[in-house]
């Protein structure tokens, strides 16, 4: 479903991303792991070309990425989940689900938001499957954090998209909310075979929930593991110490004592 030969990206004199290889197959939920400024939104927005980088290769639901032709047809079959979810606060969640269709429709039926009756079908079977279905005509902004977060996974889902790319989804959740929208992630992708690709800062999670875990630090891809094994020795090599040439965003560096801690099961 992804594969990424050789992927680099540079902004300015500052090398994001440096030389990274990735396969992923269809149907996996690979957990990204690596501190702040390691490159793991820079590495989701290259697959759906929210930024170029270079690569010898960027396969994406079957597309080459690489190709500008493609971009339409790539944001199609690629979803985006944030750390934010971008609800129309005002909105039914109905209606927010809907949106998700509206790359799918033409321009004009999408400005006059004439939704198909199988497409309202198909947006109460998304919200069905992340047990908001009784949510569908209360205001968004009547939900708690963990909902909304449930509201954009069901948007996300009305795309039909083959893969979905998941940005730290439950960075401002607390840790039941937080499982809950993971647990909710993993297993509508699992039922209809969605491959997923999800930032995380949490090990405990990635542990939890990953198919697989993957490990970048400085741009380069420092572990892949599907055994949900983490050692002190791959925390090491996933959150190393900062390189003094290179530069780092100073918001999120796990102390030791944190990633122990997750380790540890309290988040
Ligand atoms: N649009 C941009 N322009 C310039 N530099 C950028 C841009 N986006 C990211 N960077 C830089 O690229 C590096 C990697 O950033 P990126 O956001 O990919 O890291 P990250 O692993 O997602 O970090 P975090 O965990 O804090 O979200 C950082 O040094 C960052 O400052
Ligand atoms: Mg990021």
């Amino acid at each position: 479903m992804i594969r990424v030969r050789q992927l680099t990206k540079s902004y300015g004199s500052n090398m994001v991303l440096r030389g990274i290889d990735l396969d992923v197959p269809a149907g996996e939920f690979v957990v990204i792991l690596g501190q702040s400024g390691a490159g793991k939104s820079t590495f989701l927005r290259c697959l759906n070309q929210l930024v170029t980088g270079d690569a010898d290769e960027l396969q994406v639901a079957g597309l080459d990425a690489r190709q500008a032709k493609n971009k339409q047809q790539l944001r199609r079959q690629v979803a985006m989940i944030f750390q934010h979810h971008h609800l129309v606060p005002r909105l039914s969640v109905l209606k927010n689900v809907l949106t998700g269709r509206l790359g799918a429709l033409s321009t004009l039926t999408s400005i006059l938001q004439l939704f198909r009756s199988d497409d309202v079908a198909l947006a109460h079977d998304c919200l069905n499957r992340v047990g908001l279905a009784e949510k569908a005509d209360a205001r968004s902004d009547s939900l708690s954090g963990g909902q909304m977060q449930r509201v954009g996974i069901a948007r996300a889902l009305a795309q039909c998209p083959q893969i979905i790319l998941a940005d730290e989804p439950v960075a401002s959740l607390d840790p039941q909310s937080a499982r809950k929208v993971l647990q909710c992630l993993r297993d509508v992708t699992h039922e209809l075979g969605i491959t997923v690709v999800c930032n995380l800062h949490q090990v405990e999670y990635a542990r939890e929930f990953g198919d697989r875990i993957v490990g970048l630090a400085h741009g380069r891809l420092v572990f892949d593991s599907r055994d949900g094994a983490l050692s002190d020795a791959d925390l090491k090599r996933i959150y190393p110490e900062p390189e003094a040439t290179t530069p780092t965003s100073p918001s999120f560096v796990p102390s030791p004592a944190l990633i122990r801690t997750t380790a540890a099961g309290a988040v």
